[in-house]
This record gives C-alpha cells, sequence and structure tokens, in this order.
C-alpha cells in the first residue's frame, strides 16, 4: 500500500471558550477563557497524521481574511503538505466551540471557503491520490464533492474512510441530514462515526447493534465508532475490538479528539493494511 495520506476536507479558524457550563436562554455567561487555534475536521486529522511522521496532503480552501494565511501556516508547521489549498476570495472556514469544564462539547461551525472546494480540486489532487494509501473525507464541505472525491480517491486505489459528521440540529430535518451523508456510507471502507452519530442514524444506544445495522445496510468493511470517555469499538469482518477509555491525570481540552483518534487509526491500518 502506498504509505501517504491524502486529506479532502475543511479547514476552520476555531474560537474555542472555556465555559463552567452552558449559558442559559437569554444569559450572558462569562467564560473562563478563550483559545484561538487552527482547525477543521480536515486539518486536524491532516496535522495528526503528518505528526506520526506520514506524508500527508491536504486538499481544501481557505478565504482570503486574516485567518486564512494562519490556517495554511500552521498546517505546514506540522509538515502536513498545503501545495493543494487554494485560497478563494471571502472568509475561511469558522468553529465556534463551547467547551465545557465537564468536557462536553457544542460547537458550531461557519462553512466560508470550504463550500468553496470544487471537483476541479479533487481533480488537480489525482496525482496525490495516485500516491496515497488511504484519503480521509468528512462532511464539512459540499455534499457533491465528497461524492465525487469519494469516487476519485477510489479510482486512484485509495483506502477511502469517512466521517459522516451528522448534524440534525443544523439541518431541516434529520432526514435531510441523512440523505446527506448516504453516499459516503455506501461507499466508503472505513467509517469513523461517533455513538451519538449511530443513535440518530439508528435510534438506539447499544452500539453493536448500531454497527450491526450500518454494516447490513451499507457493506462497510470497517466501523470505528468512537464512545467519548468510555474508549471505542472497531468492528471488522467477524472481529469487535473494544479500546477503553481511560481517565488522564490533567484536564484535556477535547476539541478534535474525534479527529485525532481517526488519524492515528488510518495511520495504523496505513502501516499494517486492514
Ligand atoms: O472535530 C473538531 C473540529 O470540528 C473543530 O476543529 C471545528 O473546526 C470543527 O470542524
Amino acid at each position: 500500500m502506498n504509505k501517504k495520506i491524502t486529506v479532502i476536507g475543511s479547514l476552520n479558524y476555531d474560537v474555542i471558550l472555556k465555559i463552567p457550563r452552558l449559558p442559559f436562554k437569554g444569559e450572558t455567561l462569562t467564560a473562563n477563557g478563550a483559545a484561538f487555534s487552527a482547525g477543521g475536521k480536515g486539518a486536524n486529522q491532516a496535522v495528526q497524521a503528518a505528526k506520526l511522521k506520514t506524508p500527508t496532503y491536504m486538499v481544501g480552501c481557505v478565504g482570503t481574511d486574516a485567518s486564512a494565511d494562519f490556517l495554511v501556516n500552521t498546517a505546514k508547521e506540522y509538515g502536513v503538505n498545503v501545495d493543494y489549498i487554494r485560497k478563494v476570495p471571502g472568509s475561511s472556514g469558522m468553529g465556534v466551540i463551547n467547551a465545557v469544564e465537564d468536557g462536553s462539547v457544542y460547537a458550531c461551525i461557519v462553512r466560508g471557503a470550504n463550500f468553496e472546494v470544487t471537483k476541479e480540486d479533487v481533480d488537480n489532487a489525482m496525482p496525490i491520490l495516485k500516491e496515497s494509501g488511504v484519503c480521509i473525507q468528512h462532511n464539512e464541505i459540499p455534499v457533491e464533492i465528497i461524492a465525487y472525491a469519494i469516487d476519485k480517491a477510489k479510482e486512484a486505489g485509495c483506502i477511502v474512510s469517512f466521517d459522516p459528521n451528522l448534524r440534525p440540529p443544523l439541518w431541516k430535518s434529520l432526514d435531510e441530514a441523512k440523505a446527506e451523508i448516504e453516499y459516503g456510507l455506501s461507499k466508503c471502507d472505513i467509517l469513523k462515526i461517533s455513538d451519538n452519530e449511530v443513535e440518530f442514524l439508528f435510534g438506539t444506544t447499544d452500539y453493536d447493534e448500531g454497527a450491526r445495522l450500518i454494516r447490513e445496510k451499507y457493506q462497510i468493511p470497517l466501523v470505528l465508532i468512537t464512545l467519548g470517555k468510555d474508549g471505542s469499538r472497531a468492528y471488522y469482518k467477524d472481529l469487535r475490538v473494544e479500546v477503553p477509555g481511560f481517565v488522564q491525570e490533567h484536564k484535556i481540552e477535547p476539541t478534535g479528539a474525534g479527529d485525532t483518534f481517526c488519524a492515528n487509526s488510518l495511520n495504523y491500518i496505513l502501516e499494517h493494511g486492514m
């Protein structure tokens, strides 16, 4: 397998508010502090893959605003190849994250330049997709581009990982949200999905059953379910592997933890095969 990773996806300027609890309706709550960082599911995953010393390409768009150079330069500093990040007029993507003291996270994103990624961007990336063993995708660029990019990545011989990033409250309806991710689910080789998303999709908190339903419906070879503090589970052929969570001695703000998990898992697959 080619030992490179290509990520096709989002770059966001993240504003992370550290708050003791969620504000009530109408309340102005004072945050304990704020952090400003380069984020976006795509960039987070690309940076983590590069940190593991895997040659990693990022395909995506940033705007022409103040955060654009910061986003590109941060990815580059971590070793990500940024030659396939295109600048488009307007704002870069943005994340506004409420990180509550108890470890829960409530996030919103602004699409910005992430929704300017085109089929041409994907076509331009074909040479690097052909050099890559794994292509990572997630639901933060236009859905028609995801579908196109999945097909192209498979044509190039990549294993395709998909993170559906289902966000019902931001959509008109849960059915519409489900329809948007259907193509990714039906075509990916690896699905990285959270416990909440399994619940949204299948109405169950029995994640073994959720995984069974996902695999039965979409024939996905490898399903990875993240379970927050309870760790994660992997389902592959007849195997079910459970990795329990563990408690850190010091608190770590968890934004992007799922992205880090995803990149680590895919890096392992890149090195050892499925
Ligand atoms: O998964 C965390 C990421 O989701 C954040 O960096 C935010 O920008 C959103 O994309």
